[in-house]
Parts: structure tokens; C-alpha cells; sequence
């Protein structure tokens, strides 16, 4: 193993509320009972102050800001006489970043830029690196990147190496490799001491709800319907967090100045393999046959441009001396231990993505992939007019992250309003469509929202709110109500026709 070039003392961590973020504060602080750590998180939806539950607070404070806001950094490295970053702050869900990439440029991109410049101006102007240089000690700044920055592989290409050109697919991977840039032209053009690792998907405890491998497990747990995209084929490297914690800090404490590292686990998967290992370890933890939840597995139609294969080329970082340690078996079973800890204690909550009104079905889908990938697409319907002129029929299809119980079709032959009254509590997972136009009115406990669906394709997919009330229908309205497996009927409509025959009477009054 080469000789270390730096011993971090004092670390600001970014977005270490987060999921790497959290768990590499726990490792690093338990591996080095001498270091201390400043940790900087906005704490967006994705963290969430239980990750760093036991952490000794003696050596670990969380400081609630942006790493946008250059002159809180400036104060924090300063006060805290920081001698190494490690900035891991980021916007990371794929799916969110299409469905709004300003955040994504603002956090990832200009927020590195901030950090570069908070850093230099502190080390670098005001000659903090060189007076903690008379003291024996060195700075550093890493920065956490992905390997999504590469592109995608073909299945005989040979895994990305630190020489792959980039070819970002997603606004995400676009931002990330943005801020890889904006690293390497600060230690080019400012001399700042930098290094950077790009690596392949995490795995472990203290995820996000919405991330694919706590939505499996979540779904195993209350026996719903597994959405897997396309034929499950698509290739991820699968690294567990610790083994990725490890490999930041060799890397800080070995790596070259402005070197690049990948970190991969050489443990490629199918995502349909990677569902069916994970789905064989819930069995296992909860005492259930296997085939109980793998028959849970649901197919739904793939996304446009989600990236087929990524792989890793970790060799150079092995030849530093790091190696991944932990196997995917070993790994899934500590992973899916912590996730079922969290739902006995009821913690393991579907994330609350949807906004309310929201008409997006990006937005609704849940990932299938680390970092996220694929949002559900949808949506067909015919619709014909039958022999009443008035009354439609449609057909829909849709992919959706649930197998459909029903389909129901509500009509209304002329333009006027039914106003009907859906407060169904158990109602869980429902994407209604139409032909034709019609208010939606939304309730969420004393909210209340309206929305105009006017589009064909529109849709609106409803997690845990009720809609109240279907208002203002244009002409030949057809709705079109797609209900999740296990869903009620009984409690809902109790029957169509007295649902219609309602709807009537109050058109007419
Ligand atoms: N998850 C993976 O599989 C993976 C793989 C490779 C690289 N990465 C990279 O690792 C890093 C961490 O990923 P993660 O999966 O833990 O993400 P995460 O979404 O779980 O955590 C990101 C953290 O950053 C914080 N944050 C967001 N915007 C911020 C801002 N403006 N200021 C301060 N804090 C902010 C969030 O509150 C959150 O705690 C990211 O840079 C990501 O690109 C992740």
C-alpha cells in the first residue's frame, strides 16, 4: 500500500444526512475514535436526522444549511479549522431530475462551485493550507460522483475506466458530471488539492423509501405488487455503502493529487436477479416462502433512455490497495435486517412523493433503480362512442407500479357536473385518466385542491390522499379509475349503477 499523503483530523461533510453521507459519518467516526466531524446537510426529503441516530455527539455536529450559502461554508471551515471535505451534497434521484433539473444544476452544480470557492478562499487566499502545513498537516478536498456520468454499456463492452469519456444521459448525471469538471479545473487552475471517485450503486441501510432496493423490501413486507421495468435486464454494479465509506477514505488518505478513481463492487446484476436475491433474503428474515413474494413480481413497461448496463473498472483504486469486501448475499441480509427493524417499528413508510395535484407520472412512479431510474409511463386509451352518441367506452392500458384490480368506466353524457363523494381511506394506489375534461377535487385531511385534467393522456395517480369530487365533465367524459390489487371494492363504489343513478339525481337537482 502506497504511503498516505494526508491524515484527515477535522472533515466537513456535505449532505451527510443523506444516505452514503450518514452511514460513511458513522464508519468513519467508529474507525478513528481522533477525528472529528462538521456535517453540513439542508436536509432536503431525502435526509433525515434518525440516520444519525448513536453517533457521538461529542465528535459529530450537524449543522442545518446549504452548501450553496459560500459564507457559511467559508465560517465552518474556518471555526472548525477544516482540514479535508468530503462532499457528497447532492440532488440524486434520476426520476426527480427530469421532472425538475434546475434543482439538480443549482445543488449539484453551483453548489460545488460554491464549496470550490468557499475552500480555496479559505485554504488557499487566507493561507489556512499553509499555516495547517507548518503543523504537519495537509488538506483535502474529495468529491463523490457517480459512474452514471459514463453513459451506458452494451453487454460485451468492456466496464467504464477513469479514462471513459463522459456521456451523461440524465439532467442527474449531467449535473454530476458538471461538478467533476468544475473539481478538476480548480485543482488545474487554482492549485487546489483535490481528488474525486465516481462510483457504481450503493446499497445498505439507511436509504431513502423511494430507492429500489427499500421499495422491494417494503413491498415484499405489506405484499404488494413489485414493479420491475421492461424484462428486469438492465445492469447494475452493486456496491455495499461500507465498502464505498472505505473506499472514500483510502482514497482521501492515499490518493493522488487530482486523481480519479472508480469504486465498484466487480458484481454486476440484472435488475430482475438483483429483485429475486433480494425478495429470497425477506423470505429468509420473515419466515415466508420464497415464491410468496416472488410471485409479487410485476412487469411495466420500460422508460425511454434508462441506461442499459453500467460496470465498474475499480483496478486502479485496488491498485491503491482498497477492495470491495462484503458479497451481495451478505450484504442484502444486513440490508433487509435493517429495513424490517424499520417496519415492525413502523417506520418504513411509502414515500410521500406525490404533491398534491401533481399531474406527473414521473413524479408518481417509484424508483427502479438506485439513484433512480424509470418513471411510469402511460398512458393508452381509446375511447368510441357507442350507440347513445353520448355515452363513451374506453380501453386503457398503463403501466403502473401496481397489478390493476379494476377498471372502471364513468360517463357522463352531457357537459355538467357530478359531484361524487370518495372520502375511501384504504384507497392506496388509484390512477384515474379521462377522455374528455373534468375538475378533480383532492382532499388531503383539511386541504383541499382542485385540478383540471383536459388532456386524453392526462392523468392523475393518487397516493394516499381521496379524491372528494369530479366536477365541470365535458361532454363523452370517460374516467377511467384504476384501482390497486387488494382494494376494497365493497367499501368503494358498492355499485356502479347506484353510483350513476346518485350522480343523475344530484345533475339534476
Ligand atoms: N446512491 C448511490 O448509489 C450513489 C452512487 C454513486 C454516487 N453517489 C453520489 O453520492 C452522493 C450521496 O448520494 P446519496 O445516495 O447518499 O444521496 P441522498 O439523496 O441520500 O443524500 C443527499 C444528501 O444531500 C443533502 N443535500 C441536498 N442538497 C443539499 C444542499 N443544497 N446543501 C446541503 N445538503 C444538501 C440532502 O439533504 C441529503 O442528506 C451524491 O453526490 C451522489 O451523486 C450516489
Amino acid at each position: 500500500m502506497p504511503t498516505a499523503t494526508h491524515q484527515p483530523r477535522r472533515v466537513l461533510v456535505t449532505g451527510g444526512a443523506g444516505f452514503i453521507g450518514s452511514n460513511l459519518v458513522h464508519r468513519w467516526l467508529a474507525n478513528d475514535p481522533t477525528l472529528r466531524i462538521v456535517n453540513l446537510d439542508r436536509m432536503t426529503y431525502a435526509a433525515t436526522e434518525r440516520n444519525l441516530e448513536g453517533v457521538d455527539p461529542e465528535r459529530h455536529q450537524l449543522v442545518v444549511g446549504d452548501i450553496c450559502d459560500r459564507a457559511l461554508v467559508e465560517r465552518l471551515l474556518r471555526e472548525h479549522d477544516i482540514d479535508t471535505v468530503v462532499h457528497l451534497a447532492a440532488e440524486s434521484h434520476v426520476d426527480r431530475s427530469i421532472d425538475g433539473p434546475a434543482e439538480f444544476v443549482r445543488t449539484n452544480v453551483e453548489g460545488t462551485c460554491a464549496l470550490l470557492e468557499a475552500t480555496r478562499q479559505v485554504w488557499l487566499a487566507e493561507g489556512r493550507a499553509a499555516a495547517l502545513a507548518d503543523a504537519g498537516r495537509t488538506v483535502r478536498f474529495h468529491h463523490v460522483s457517480t459512474d452514471e456520468v459514463y453513459g451506458d454499456l452494451e453487454p460485451e463492452d468492456p466496464a467504464f475506466s477513469e479514462t471513459t469519456p463522459y456521456a451523461p444521459s440524465s439532467p442527474y448525471s449531467a449535473s454530476k458530471a458538471g461538478s467533476d469538471h468544475l473539481v478538476r479545473a480548480w485543482a488545474r487552475t487554482f492549485g487546489l488539492p483535490v481528488t474525486i471517485s465516481n462510483c457504481s450503486n450503493n446499497y445498505g441501510p439507511r436509504q431513502h423509501a423511494e430507492k429500489l432496493i427499500p421499495t422491494v423490501i417494503r413491498k415484499c413486507l405489506n405484499r404488494q405488487p413489485i414493479p420491475v421495468y421492461g424484462k428486469g435486464s438492465n445492469v447494475r454494479d452493486w456496491l455495499y455503502v461500507d465498502d464505498h465509506a472505505d473506499a472514500i477514505w483510502h482514497i482521501v488518505r492515499h490518493g493522488g493529487q487530482a486523481q480519479t478513481y472508480n469504486v465498484g463492487g466487480n458484481n454486476e446484476w440484472s435488475n430482475l436477479d438483483l429483485v429475486h436475491a433480494l425478495c429470497r433474503a425477506v423470505a429468509a428474515a420473515v419466515d415466508c416462502p420464497a415464491e410468496e413474494l416472488l410471485g409479487l413480481i410485476t412487469f411495466v413497461r420500460d422508460r425511454p433512455g434508462h441506461d442499459h448496463r453500467y460496470a465498474i473498472d475499480p483496478r486502479k483504486l485496488e491498485a491503491l490497495g482498497w477492495m470491495a469486501t462484503r458479497t451481495l448475499d451478505d450484504g442484502l441480509q444486513r440490508t433487509v435486517a435493517h429495513y424490517v427493524a424499520l417496519w415492525q417499528a413502523g417506520g418504513l413508510e411509502e414515500p410521500g412523493r406525490l404533491g398534491l395535484g401533481s399531474t406527473s407520472d414521473a413524479d408518481a412512479a417509484p424508483s427502479t433503480d438506485d439513484e433512480g431510474v424509470a418513471g411510469c409511463h402511460m398512458l393508452a386509451i381509446r375511447s368510441h362512442l357507442d350507440a347513445r352518441g353520448g355515452l363513451a367506452f374506453a380501453e386503457g392500458e398503463a403501466d403502473l407500479p401496481f397489478a390493476i384490480a379494476r377498471v372502471y368506466y364513468l360517463w357522463d353524457a352531457q357537459p355538467g357536473t357530478i359531484r361524487a363523494e370518495h372520502a375511501h381511506k384504504a384507497l392506496r394506489q388509484v390512477y384515474i385518466a379521462l377522455h374528455g375534461g373534468c375538475d378533480v377535487v383532492l382532499e388531503d385531511g383539511e386541504a383541499s385542491k382542485t385540478v383540471r385534467l383536459e388532456r386524453p393522456d392526462q392523468g392523475l395517480y393518487l397516493g394516499p390522499m381521496v379524491w372528494r369530487r369530479l366536477d365541470n365533465f365535458a361532454p363523452n367524459t370517460v374516467l377511467l379509475v384504476l384501482a390497486s390489487a387488494g382494494f376494497d371494492e365493497a367499501d368503494y363504489f358498492r355499485d356502479k349503477q347506484e353510483f350513476l343513478a346518485a350522480a343523475a339525481a344530484r345533475r339534476k337537482a
